[in-house]
């Protein structure tokens, strides 16, 4: 019988993420039911929201102790119980952090065997899906509008700066270091970065939108949203993708200031999204990602780790900021 290597979440953090509060495991490849396929992860997902989902219920329920990882990935079909899927087929699964598992096939669609794969889980996956429609269906940028932001080097920031781009915005971007803030503009032809851990970031964005910010799409809460409140301009929309400043600490001893009095007197909207509230428009927004990406319009980056063993460490550095672009482990 083959092997299924897993990692379980050994304890919950009560503070930062360690290593510790995982461990790894064996356990038998499961068999599918009817209705079911087994899948094989290829590459697995790494998100901010993995973090998350050991705080409490979010928009899924919250992970228990001793539980095989949760995550997504790219897998491939290795038996299958369903008509429309067959072995050697490739699809997004909710499979945790194994190399195998047992899923249901309803909700599964096949994806196209496209090069690079990995792209399937960026660009073309909930990451670009997140930005793309966020962005768009929640922000609604205008050409000429100013666009801020925050983890703009990271997975999905660095897709919805381009995009706001692409639409004929000033887009700023916020991220940890100069070295990022440096490939924002450089590398993304962002029109100006701003440094986060530089301190000050409430006065540099002042410099950096002198007429105030029109859409701010908010991937990180606290200090850096306090921020972009204050330089938001009348009228401006907030577009509240997550809160990664929060996932990986104790709470902060105090909400953001500004709340509720500057979404008042600067009449802002403020709306939180998530990404399958939308995907009504996921095949047109894929296809407009493709389009974009074939013509060279929007450049994708990805953060490759090797090997399943890596993926808590992989998972602490994303919450670091090791990452830029979008990072994932390659399991097979
Ligand atoms: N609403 C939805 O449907 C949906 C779907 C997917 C993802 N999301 C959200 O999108 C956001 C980005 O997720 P992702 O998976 O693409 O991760 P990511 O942006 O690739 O990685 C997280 C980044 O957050 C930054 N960061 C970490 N701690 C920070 C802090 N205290 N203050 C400011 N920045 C900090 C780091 O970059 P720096 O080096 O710049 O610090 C890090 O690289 C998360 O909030 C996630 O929950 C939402």
């Amino acid at each position: 019988m083959a092997v299924n290597h897993q990692v379980l979440l050994a304890e919950k953090p009560r503070g930062k993420l360690a290593l510790e509060n995982f461990a790894f495991a064996e356990a038998e490849v499961p068999t599918p039911d009817e209705g079911q396929v087994l899948v094989k992860a290829r590459y697995i997902s790494l998100d901010a929201a993995n973090r998350a989902w050991m705080q409490g219920v979010t928009y899924r329920s919250a992970l228990s102790t001793g539980e095989v990882m949760a995550g997504g990935a790219l897998a491939e079909v290795v038996e299958s119980r369903v008509s429309h899927l067959q072995p050697g087929d490739l699809v997004q699964a909710e499979t945790g952090w194994q190399e195998y598992a047992a899923v249901s096939g309803k909700h599964l669609e096949k994806l196209p065997k496209i090069e690079p794969l990995t792209h399937l889980l960026s660009v073309y996956g909930v990451t670009g899906l997140t930005a793309y429609l966020g962005l768009l269906r929640v922000g609604d940028p205008q050409p000429g509008e100013t666009v801020v932001v925050s983890a703009a080097a990271g997975a999905v920031g660095s897709i919805a700066a381009q995009v706001a781009k692409l639409k004929g915005c000033r887009v700023i971007g916020i991220a940890g270091g100069a070295e990022k803030c440096a490939w924002l503009t450089g590398e993304l032809g962002l029109d100006e970065a701003v440094d986060y851990k530089a301190g000050e970031t409430r006065r540099a964005l002042r410099a950096a939108c002198p007429d105030g910010i029109n859409v701010y799409f908010d991937n990180v809460g606290g200090d850096v949203f306090e921020a972009a409140l204050f330089n938001m301009a009348n009228h401006g929309r907030i577009v509240c993708c997550g809160a990664v400043s929060a996932y990986d600490d104790a709470p902060p001893p105090h909400g953001p200031r500004g709340v509720p009095g500057l979404i008042v007197t600067k009449r802002l909207k403020v709306d939180g999204f998530v990404v399958m509230d939308f995907y009504d428009g996921k095949a047109a927004a894929l296809a407009q990602l493709k389009a974009w990406v074939e013509a060279g319009k929007l450049k994708v980056q990805e953060d490759v780790i090797d090997g399943l063993q890596n993926l808590p460490s992989a998972l602490i550095g994303l919450l670091a900021g090791e990452n830029r672009g979008k990072r994932m482990v390659k399991v097979s």
